[in-house]
């Protein structure tokens, strides 16, 4: 039989209020638990990180992270069940987009929680809990509520796209063509030998620098203004560390060139970045602007885009630093709005999925970009 929605296996009666709620993200290379209150106050929210066992690598190898993720996944959780200040009454788990063996680990592990329990489980898109993680207080806070119209950025390491949140529904507006933000700090930083993940390396540097001194490209696509690209910036840059001879500089090269460089590559993707954000704002008229994902810790991104809602006096809310990398109180708090909307899903079949994402309804048009695997 063909469900009428294929990212929830039922749909119960809108329940009136939010659960006190488990989350568990394992989509990448952070294992992370969390328990959320019943108005969205954060109880527990603990990471396991991985980095050390894939920085060796350059970048995450799956095999590794699904073993790293069955470690410290019951540990993290016994954790978190004892912080939580009352019962569980709902499991949320991300089931894609990102590494299968990965979320599987997390799939498996928060089904078998639900079903020995008795709990009703929500399977969680990961990028809608990065949408959602503005919205969370790590210091003792209700979750604010969304406004009706927020225009809402991702940079992270998988994906970069600007969304519209109206009314509960989430509408891609601009996306990269190509690299995600994340990735292209990566990769420039690999190449500079700065080690992995490269975003915060290349922040650290690029305080001291000087962002006007390296040249490089900020390329638009003609035929699509709300889009960007970072291929072209990522190759420039490349090819500029390796005429300059700073290719494999090393994170102990504290000099002026590297600190320059770091800074003017920083300035490029952040300008990318925040390209499509004035039509945006003239089209959509937004109450509020948001930056999620790992490249919103970037210490210029956050400077800026906090200086265009001075400017232009529109609320512009960035998440606490923890939030904006991979954390379950995110997952949980999309697992405790897709619960109220009625969504359940079964725990004997709840599958993960690299590419396919569990998508709010209104978010449906947007699950082919969305579905990019957080892969490295
Ligand atoms: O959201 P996230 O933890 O994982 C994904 O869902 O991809 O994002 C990780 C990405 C990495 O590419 C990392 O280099 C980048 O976020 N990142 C930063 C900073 N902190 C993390 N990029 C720029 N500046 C930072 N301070
Ligand atoms: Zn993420």
């Amino acid at each position: 039989m063909r469900r009428s929605d294929p990212c929830s296996d039922r749909k119960d009666p809108k329940p009136p209020q939010m659960l006190r709620t488990l989350g568990i993200e394992t989509s990448c290379d952070e294992t992370a638990v969390a328990v959320l209150d019943r108005d969205g106050r954060v109880e527990a929210n603990l990471l396991a990180s991985q980095i050390g066992a894939h920085a060796p690598f350059g970048g995450v190898v799956p095999e590794l992270a699904s073993r790293e993720h069955l470690k410290a996944l019951p540990l993290l959780a016994e954790q978190a069940l004892a912080a939580a200040t009352g019962p569980i009454e709902l499991v949320a788990v991300t089931a894609g987009p990102g590494l299968v063996g990965a979320l599987l680990v997390g799939v498996r592990f928060a089904a078998a929680f639900a079903w020995g329990s008795s709990l009703p489980l929500v399977a969680v898109d990961h990028l809608e809990g990065h949408l959602v993680s503005p919205f969370l207080d790590l210091d003792g806070a209700p979750v604010r509520p969304e406004p009706e119209r927020v225009l809402a950025l991702v940079a992270s390491g998988g994906h970069s796209s600007w969304y519209l949140m109206r009314d509960g529904s989430r509408q891609r507006l601009g996306r990269t063509r190509d690299d995600a933000a994340g990735e292209s700090f990566d990769k420039v930083a690999q190449v500079l030998g700065v080690g992995y993940p490269g975003g915060p390396a290349m922040d650290a540097l690029a305080r001291a620098g000087d962002d006007s001194v390296v040249p490089l490209p900020r390329p638009r696509l003609k035929d699509a203004p709300l889009d960007f690209s970072f291929s072209g910036l990522k190759s420039a840059a490349i090819r500029w560390l390796r005429e300059n001879e700073l290719e494999a500089a090393g994170p102990g090269d504290t000099s002026r060139r590297v600190a320059d460089f770091a800074a003017s590559f920083e300035a490029a993707v952040v300008d990318q970045l925040l390209a499509p954000l004035d039509e945006l704002a003239a089209v959509y008229r937004p109450q509020l602007v948001t930056v999620a994902g790992g490249v919103a810790a970037n210490t210029l991104l956050r400077r800026r885009i906090s200086e265009w809602g001075q400017r232009r006096s529109v609320e512009v809310l960035l998440p606490a630093r923890p939030l904006t990398t991979d954390n379950a109180a995110m997952i949980a708090h999309a697992g405790q709005i897709r619960y109220r909307e009625g969504h359940r899903n079964d725990a004997r079949r709840l599958d993960a999925r690299a590419r396919e994402a569990w998508q709010p309804p209104g978010m449906r048009a947007a699950v082919e970009s969305c579905g990019e695997a957080e892969v490295r």
